[in-house]
């Protein structure tokens, strides 16, 4: 059955020049893209989006980042598109990526990770209703 994941191509890798290669893994990847943004968060904005980590060492840093530049958010569809996307952007940190996802090759470190994905189905249909509403979404068919 598909399923809808939620990704966000991050500040570092737009101003890298990597929006369009992360893209393009994407539809090789054989995800639908239901909605693309491109957008400016707002310091709010990445503090609500990352509400999950207030209290923790990274959040000021986190959302400081995540503010500062444009990034692309996406709603994707797969078939176990939460792990799909995990699978394809690999490990968090990307010292710890495998060879071949997004973050190996276009990652530089743990708080500049070229990318998000959502973990877990609940979770994915929260982050995709933060940022679109299901009038933007283009039904797969
Ligand atoms: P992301 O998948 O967007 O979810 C939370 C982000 O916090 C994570 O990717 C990392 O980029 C960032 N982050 C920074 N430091 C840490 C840390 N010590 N542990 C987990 N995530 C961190």
């Amino acid at each position: 059955m598909s399923n809808r994941t939620f990704a966000i191509i991050k500040p570092d890798a737009v101003r890298n020049g990597y929006l369009g290669q992360i893209i393009d893994r994407i539809i090789q990847a054989e995800f639908v893209i239901l909605g693309a943004k491109l957008i400016r968060m707002t310091r709010e904005q990445a503090e609500g989006f990352y509400a999950i980590h207030r209290g923790k060492p990274f959040y000021e840093e986190l959302t400081r980042f995540m503010s500062s530049g444009k990034c692309m958010v996406l709603a994707l569809e797969k078939e176990n598109a939460v792990a799909a996307w995990r699978k394809t952007i690999g490990a968090t940190n990307p010292a710890d990526a495998a060879p071949g996802t997004i973050r190996k090759d276009f990652a530089s470190s743990l708080g500049e990770n070229a990318v998000h994905g959502s973990d877990s189905d609940p979770n994915a249909e929260q982050e995709i209703a933060f940022f679109f509403s299901e009038s933007e979404l283009i039904a797969a068919k």
